[in-house]
């Protein structure tokens, strides 16, 4: 087993990502028996595919680097990296170029959103992006990647790209990429914008309110729970009383994800109840959550040196493990290196 995933440096932790990747990642590390390994990385050579501002995205790296170590990645167990150290990244996706189809990325919904009507002012990397996705994940072999609902397209198109790479130049009995599984939470798939049910929690939403942030302290968070958008009937005692009802959903699914528990346990507790009871509850349990992580975060961003010294670290443990997959792919494409 080998579990591969990573997250973007661009903008804070939020719960989305929180309840939807970054916990699974942390139980898959505290789940991992012997020669099994854990892999998470800093996608920062995705960071570049959209505008950005060079010294943020610096600053974002190291801080993301000590977010996942304030929510339990222990980089002494997992290889914790990002991905600018590690060149095989880079050198893979290139060498999928030619095995990836042009058809299979114009179906990206990410490209379609991000892109919008503006396709032909988009860089080159917004929209071969999920090439290194899958590059980022082949390099290593992995078996399991956990990820939210939103990078499942992504994942199967990584899966394709191996599976044509091997039927064309692999044989069948010594393929040269393992197909990746894709893990995504049964309650926390897809954590809503507190502000609007129809879009997902995300770094990119422009109002703050949209989000709790992993380093918002106890009031700010209260706040935005309070002010979450929600509907003035009570809630029901079951799951079908939430159609057509995506913010109260979204409140509930939190809790439910918070207390691992299921939406229809929630309901059972607070079927009847309004949101002037039900979100003070849901605030307090996220405060509880959040206080250790957000106090681990601010301890560990004082010490700049540990957290440069734990990526590089990573990377050569990454990078060690990388290369035989790489020496493989150049091989098979008939590519000569002396
Ligand atoms: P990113 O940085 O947008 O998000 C990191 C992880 O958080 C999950 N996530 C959510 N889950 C539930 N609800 C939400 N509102 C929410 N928002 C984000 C994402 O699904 C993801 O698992 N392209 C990826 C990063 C990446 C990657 C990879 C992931 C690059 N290479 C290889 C896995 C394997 C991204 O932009 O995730």
């Amino acid at each position: 087993m080998r579990v591969v995933s990573g997250i973007q440096p661009t903008g804070n932790l939020h719960l989305g990502n929180y309840l939807g990747a970054i916990r699974n990642w942390v139980r898959m590390q505290d789940g991992m028996g012997d020669g099994e390994q854990c892999l998470f990385f800093l996608a920062d050579l995705h960071a570049i595919s959209m505008p950005h501002d060079p010294a943020e995205l610096k600053k974002g790296t190291l801080e993301m680097a000590a977010a996942l170590v304030a929510c339990g990645i222990d980089p002494s167990r997992s290889v914790l990296f990002n991905q600018a150290q590690v060149p095989q990244h880079a050198e893979l996706q290139w060498l999928l170029g030619g095995t990836a189809r042009m058809g299979w990325l114009n179906r990206m919904t990410q490209w379609k959103d991000k892109a919008g009507k503006n396709r032909e002012g988009q860089s080159v990397a917004l929209f071969t992006y999920p090439v290194l996705q899958a590059a980022d994940v082949l390099l290593y072999q992995a078996t399991h990647v956990p990820v939210g609902e939103d990078q499942k397209q992504h994942l199967e198109l990584a899966r394709d790209i191996a599976q044509k790479f091997n039927n064309d130049f692999a044989s069948e009995d010594a393929p040269v990429f393992t197909l990746p599984d894709p893990i995504v939470p049964p309650q926390a798939a897809r954590i809503m914008s507190l502000r609007n049910g129809a879009a997902k929690m995300s770094k990119s939403d422009p109002s703050d309110m949209s989000r709790i942030n992993l380093s918002d302290d106890a009031d700010e968070v209260m706040k935005k729970v309070k002010k979450a958008k929600t509907d003035p009937e009570p809630l029901p005692s079951e799951e079908k009383g939430l159609e057509d009802r995506p913010e109260a959903l979204n409140l509930v699914t939190i809790y439910a994800a918070l207390t691992d528990g299921n939406v229809e346990g929630v309901l059972k507790d607070f079927g009847g109840e309004g949101f002037g009871k039900f979100k003070p509850v849901l605030g307090e349990l996220l405060v509880e959550t959040l206080r250790p992580i957000s106090a681990r975060f601010i301890e560990l961003l004082e010490d700049r040196e540990a957290l440069d010294a734990i990526l590089a670290r990573g990377a050569s443990q990454a990078r060690e493990i990388a290369v035989p997959t790489l020496a493989k792919t150049y091989e098979a494409l008939g590519l000569v290196r002396g």
